[in-house]
C-alpha cells in the first residue's frame, strides 16, 4: 500500500492538506491500486472520503463534492491483503465517533484476537481489515492517555506482524504520528511543512530533504517539528538524508525498473506470503482455506491450472505437494485444458494460480473444473479479481502490485503459497505429523534471507549479462524442481531480451537437445543439492560434463560448497544451501537478474516488453 501523510500551517502559504496528500498518492499508486481514500482536518473535525478501485475513482468523487481547506491530513492507496476491495475495506479507518483515522500498510496477524477483545468492549466493526482493530485501539489509547504519540506507542505495542500506521485525530490539531514496524515509512522535512510517505515518492514533488526511520520507531509531525521515539519510548536522532532522484526514479525506489525493484523485493514478498499462516509454535493456521475438510480429505487428484510464469509455480508445486502428500498433481496450462475433455470430478481439486487473477485462459479452465464438480482453490496477488471471486476458496500472494509486466516477485510468492498449501494437505491427510511441518515451515521461513544473500551477491551475473549483450541463442537445463526453474529462466529471457531461450528437463539433453550444442554455445545448469536424494546431482553434473565436452560455455547454478561442478562450468553462481524442494527459491533469481540485467543493456524497456500484457484478458 501507499501512504501519505503532510502537516503544515494553514497561515503558510504551502499547498493545502488535499493537494499534497492526492499527488503523493498520484506517485504512490504503483504501490496498490485497488482502492483509496484520505482523512484531513477541518475545523475541529476529520474529513473523510474513500472509494474502490483506482484514485481516479477517489479524485473524481473529491471533485464533486470538495471538501472545506485542510492544512493537515493523511492518504492511503490500498493493495488489499485482508478485506476485499471494497468502499468499507478502504482506508482511512475511522473510530472514536469519527474522531480518529488510520491508514495502515502491512499485515496485522493477531488482529482476529484483538478484535474479539474490541467487540466484547461495544466497539463496532464496519469493514473486514484488520486494520480497523488499530483504529479502536488507538480511540481507547487516546482517551486513556490525551497524547496521540503515547496512544500510538501502546497500541503498536499490542500489534504483531508487519505495519506502517499513520494516524490524525480531530482534538490534535496540525499533527500526524506514525509508526513502523517491517513496513516503510520515511519523513520528508520541508519549510513550515512536514511529510510522512510509504517511500520518498510521496513528497518528492516538494522537498528532497528525508529522514529515514528505524525498525520499531514513532514519528509525530507538526508543519515545524519531526518527534522520533522508539516503541518503548526513547527519544530518537533519526538518519537525515538527501534525495537526489527524480521523480520517475523515486516511484521506483531509485532502481532503473520496476522489474529491478520487484527483483529486489523478492524476499519481502515471500516473507509477506508467510505472515500470518503459522503461529508462534510454527503450525499452519491457513484459515482463508474454506473448503470443507472431508472433502479436501477425500481428494485423489489435484489439477494445477496457470498460465505463463505462474504455470512454473505450479510445476514446483508438483513436486513438493505429490512428495509431502501422496496425491497425484497434475499441472495444465490454462489454454490447453477444456479442450481436451479432462478427466475431473468432484474428488478433484483444482488450484488455479494466477498474479493477476484475471487471465481469461485461466478462468475458461477453472469454470469448466467446477462444471464437472471440481473444488478449486485460487493462489491469487489481487484481491477481489476475477480469479478468486469465482473459486471456492483463495490462497492470497501478498507480493504486492507487480508492475513490470513479466512477472518475478509475484512467481517466488506462488511458490510459496504452493508449499504452503501442501503443507497444510500433508497434515490434513495425516502424511505428515506436526513436528515435520514445523521443521519445513521452519526452513521456509529462513528462505527471505537466503534470497536476500543471493540478491546481495549477483554482480557476478550482472556483469556477466552485459557482457553476453549480443548473444543470439541461450539454452537451461534442469532436473526435478530444476526443471521449471529452467523454464522459467528461458521464458525471462525471451520476455524481456527478445532473445532465443528454450529450458529442457537435464535427462532430455541426450535425447535432442544435445544436437544444438556447438562451440560457445550459452547453456544455464540448474545443479541439484549434492545433499539431495539419490544419484540426481551426479546425473546432473555428467550432463555439464557432456556439453562442456562439446565446446559449450556452461554457466552452472550450484549450491555452496559444490566443487564436483567446478572442473566443467565456464561459470559458478554459488546460492545458499536449501532444502531440495524448497531451491527454486533461490536458483531462479540469478536467472531473473540475468535477463534483466541482459535487457537493459540492451537498451530494451523491461517493464513493458514489446507485445506483452500483464494481464491477458482475451483467450
Ligand atoms: C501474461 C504475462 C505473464 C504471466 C501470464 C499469466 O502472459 O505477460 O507474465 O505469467 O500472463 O498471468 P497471471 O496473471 O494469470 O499469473
Amino acid at each position: 500500500c501507499g501512504i501519505v501523510g503532510y502537516a503544515t500551517d494553514p497561515a503558510s502559504s504551502n499547498s493545502g492538506a488535499l493537494d499534497v496528500v492526492l499527488e503523493g498518492l498520484r506517485r504512490l499508486e504503483y504501490r496498490g491500486y485497488d482502492s483509496a481514500g484520505v482523512a484531513l482536518q477541518v475545523d475541529g473535525q476529520l474529513w473523510t472520503a474513500k472509494r474502490s478501485g483506482k484514485l481516479a475513482r477517489l479524485e473524481e468523487a473529491l471533485q464533486a463534492s470538495p471538501p472545506p481547506a485542510s492544512a493537515t491530513g493523511i492518504g492511503h492507496t490500498r493493495w488489499a491483503t485482508h478485506g476485499g476491495p471494497t468502499d468499507e475495506n478502504a482506508h482511512p479507518h475511522l473510530a472514536g465517533d469519527g474522531r480518529v483515522a488510520v491508514i495502515h500498510n502491512g499485515i496485522i496477524e493477531n488482529f482476529a484476537v484483538l478484535k474479539k477483545e474490541l467487540v466484547a468492549d461495544g466497539a463496532e466493526f464496519l469493514s473486514q481489515t484488520d486494520t480497523e482493530v488499530a483504529a479502536h485501539l488507538l480511540h481507547a489509547a487516546f482517551s486513556r492517555t490525551g497524547d496521540l504519540t503515547e496512544a500510538m506507542r501502546l497500541v503498536v505495542n499490542r500489534l504483531e506482524g508487519a505495519f506502517t500506521l499513520l494516524a490524525v485525530h480531530a482534538d490534535v490539531p496540525g499533527t500526524v504520528v506514525g509508526a513502523r514496524r517491517n513496513s516503510p515509512l520515511v519523513v520528508g522535512v520541508g519549510e513550515g511543512a512536514n511529510y510522512l510517505g510509504s517511500d520518498v515518492a510521496a513528497f518528492i514533488g516538494h522537498t528532497r530533504e528525508a529522514i529515514e526511520l528505524g525498525q520499531d520507531q514513532i514519528a509525530t509531525i507538526t508543519p515545524t517539528t519531526v518527534d522520533i521515539v522508539d516503541f518503548e519510548g526513547n527519544p530518537v536522532t533519526g538518519k537525515n538524508y538527501h534525495v537526489d532522484w527524480d521523480a520517475a526514479a523515486a516511484e521506483k525506489g531509485g532502481y532503473s525498473s520496476f522489474m529491478a525493484k520487484e527483483i529486489m523485493d523478492q524476499p519481502q514478498a515471500v516473507a509477506d506470503t508467510l505472515l500470518g499462516r503459522y503461529d508462534v509454535e510454527g503450525n499452519l493456521t491457513l484459515d482463508e482455506l474454506r473448503i470443507d475438510e472431508a472433502v479436501l480429505r477425500s481428494v485423489d487428484k489435484i489439477v494445477v491450472l496457470a498460465a505463463g510464469t505462474s504455470s512454473y509455480a505450479g510445476m514446483v508445486a508438483k513436486y513438493a505437494i505429490e512428495h509431502w502428500c501422496r496425491i497425484p498433481v497434475e499441472v495444465e496450462l490454462s489454454s490447453e485444458f477444456r479442450y481436451r475433455d479432462p478427466v475431473v470430478n468432484a474428488r478433484t481439486l483444482v488450484v488455479a494460480i494466477s498474479q493477476s487473477g484475471e487471465t481469461m485462459d485461466t478462468i475458461m479452465a477453472l469454470r469448466h473444473a467446477r462444471e464437472q464438480g471440481a473444488k478449486v482453490v485460487a493462489i491469487c496477488n489481487t484481491h477481489g479479481s476475477t480469479i478468486p471471486r469465482e473459486s471456492d476458496a483463495a490462497l492470497y500472494t501478498h507480493a504486492g502490485p507487480e508492475i513490470a509486466v513479466a512477472s518475478t516477485k509475484a512467481f517466488l510468492a506462488q511458490i510459496t503459497a504452493c508449499y504452503l498449501l501442501g503443507l497444510y494437505l500433508a497434515r490434513l491427510r495425516g502424511n505428515k505429523f506436526d513436528d515435520e511441518i514445523r521443521e519445513i515451515v521452519g526452513q521456509l521461513q529462513a528462505m527471505p534471507d537466503k534470497i536476500q544473500k543471493v540478491l546481495d551477491g549477483l554482480e557476478q551475473v550482472r556483469t556477466m549479462a552485459r557482457w553476453m549483450a549480443d548473444t543470439r541463442s541461450v539454452l537451461f537445463l534442469g532436473r526435478h524442481v530444476g526443471f521449471p526453474v529452467a523454464m522459467e529462466g528461458a521464458l525471462k529471457l525471451k520476455e524481456l531480451a527478445y532473445i532465443h531461450a528454450e529450458g529442457f528437463a537435464a535427462g532430455e539433453l541426450k535425447h535432442g537437445p544435445i544436437a544444438l550444442i556447438e562451440p560457445g554455445q550459452a547453456v544455464f545448469v540448474i545443479v541439484p543439492s549434492p545433499r539431495g536424494r539419490d544419484s540426481l546431482h551426479a546425473k546432473v553434473v555428467s550432463n555439464i560434463q557432456e556439453i562442456n565436452a562439446r565446446g559449450a560455455r556452461t554457466i552452472v547454478i550450484a549450491e555452496e560448497g559444490d566443487t564436483d561442478v567446478v572442473p566443467y562450468a565456464s561459470e559458478v553462481i554459488y546460492v545458499p544451501q536449501t532444502p531440495t524442494l524448497l531451491a527454486p527459491l533461490v536458483t531462479v533469481v540469478p536467472l531473473q537478474v540475468f535477463a534483466c540485467e541482459l535487457a537493459t543493456a540492451k537498451g530494451l524497456d523491461v517493464d513493458q516488453p514489446r507485445n506483452l500484457a500483464k494481464s491477458v484478458t482475451v483467450e
